[in-house]
């Protein structure tokens, strides 16, 4: 029977148990499709830092690297927040993993499905019906990684320095997944950038521009980033596939998974190619949430999609990928909700963590 290797980090807050959740869709899936993982279960973030001392401890990122995906929890928490930045769970470990793997293209699905618009914060006749947004978001280069950083002293002032760079390469990687995903789905693909003030905007729409006609199929658009803020609240609708850098990126899929309801629905790929596979971390878009670690009322379906997500990138079971992503819509369309979308609306049950991880597996 078909094995694959997985590294499986649930982490820290409710990372344990939307994961084991997230394990128990695997196992059903497994049955039923015919092929096996084989987990590797690690300590990441604070949990890393309690058992061995560091956010991402050395055995866990040996693990990681026998692996042929990694699925991840959540890290972080009140608990370590007095550390210095560098050592803190979220900075100690996921930007080492997205730098060690090179995991380049970042991947995030802002789904706000027809029967959840009244949990988004957007009033709902600018939302009916739902939206379907693909963001893209360049995860390794830009002011995250670049070269200088310096805070100090220059000449008796003090001074803080990010440096903001791309190379040509990088764009060129993360322009041909974007274009790729956009024929794949409308064809509709967006770029975002500040090519009105920033030297690497206006190489990176050169970029897009220069490919655009190897994908005769696409149409391509440009938006300034802060239009783009604008437009996500205003009409997220007309938005198919969306592309930018990593700053920008970070701080739109924020506001995307918001107006999409919950934090909690979200999952995300990070993705790079590796020994001519596609490797990837694979994580929930919404944090550790402490405040209701525990309880096992937190929703743990961004922890199941991403699984599916796994499946679908890193193991090509695209039939198992598709089924877990039906088996969530059916559960959302039977009403069952988990605390973070029950609106009490007639039809809808209030379930825990167990019984979404049980409505789910009964969808399949
Ligand atoms: C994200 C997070 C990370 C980022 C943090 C935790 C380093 O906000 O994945 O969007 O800024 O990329
Ligand atoms: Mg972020």
């Amino acid at each position: 029977m078909k094995t694959y290797r997985v590294a499986v980090l649930p982490g820290d807050g409710i990372g344990p148990e939307v994961m084991e959740e997230a394990l128990r869709v695997l196992d059903a899936v497994e049955c039923k499709y015919g092929f096996r993982t084989e987990r590797t279960a690690c300590h990441v973030g604070g949990a890393g830092i309690d058992h061995c001392g560091k956010a991402l401890p050395a055995e866990t990122l040996a693990a990681c690297e026998a692996a042929e995906a990694i699925l991840f929890g959540s890290v972080g928490g009140p608990k370590w927040d007095a550390l210095p930045p560098d050592e803190r769970p979220e900075r100690g470990a996921l930007l080492p993993l997205r730098r060690h793997f090179g995991l380049y293209a970042n991947l995030r699905p802002g789904v706000c499905l027809p029967e959840l618009t009244a949990a988004s914060p957007l009033k709902e006749n600018l939302i009916s019906g739902g939206f379907d947004i693909l963001c893209i978001r360049e995860l390794t280069g830009g002011m995250y990684f670049g070269e200088p950083k310096f805070y100090g002293e220059r000449d008796g002032e003090v001074v803080a320095l990010d440096t903001l760079v791309y190379h040509r390469y990088e764009v060129e990687r993360i322009a041909h997944i974007a274009f790729k995903a956009a024929m794949g789905r409308s064809g509709r693909l967006c770029s975002v950038d500040k090519a009105n003030v920033l030297t690497s905007s206006v190489m990176w729409r050169d970029v897009f521009n220069e490919l655009a006609p190897q994908y005769p199929e696409v149409q391509l658009s440009h938006m300034y980033v802060d239009n783009a803020a604008m437009q996500l609240a205003r009409k997220p609708g007309q938005f198919d596939v969306l592309v930018t850098e990593n700053t920008f990126g970070d701080i739109l899929t924020d506001e995307m998974a918001i107006i999409c309801g919950s934090l909690g629905m979200l999952p995300s790929a990070s993705l790079c190619v590796r020994e001519g596979n596609t490797f990837g971390l694979y994580e929930p878009s919404g944090g550790s949430a402490p405040d209701i670690a525990g309880q096992g009322i937190a929703n743990p379906i961004a922890q199941i999609l991403s699984m599916g997500m796994m499946l679908r990138y890193s193991f090509g079971e695209t039939a198992a990928a598709d089924a877990v992503d039906a088996a969530v819509r059916k559960a959302i369309a039977q009403g069952m909700r988990t605390r973070d979308l029950y609106t009490a609306a007639a039809g809808e049950s209030l379930v825990s963590t167990r019984g979404m991880g049980d409505a789910v597996i009964a969808a399949l």
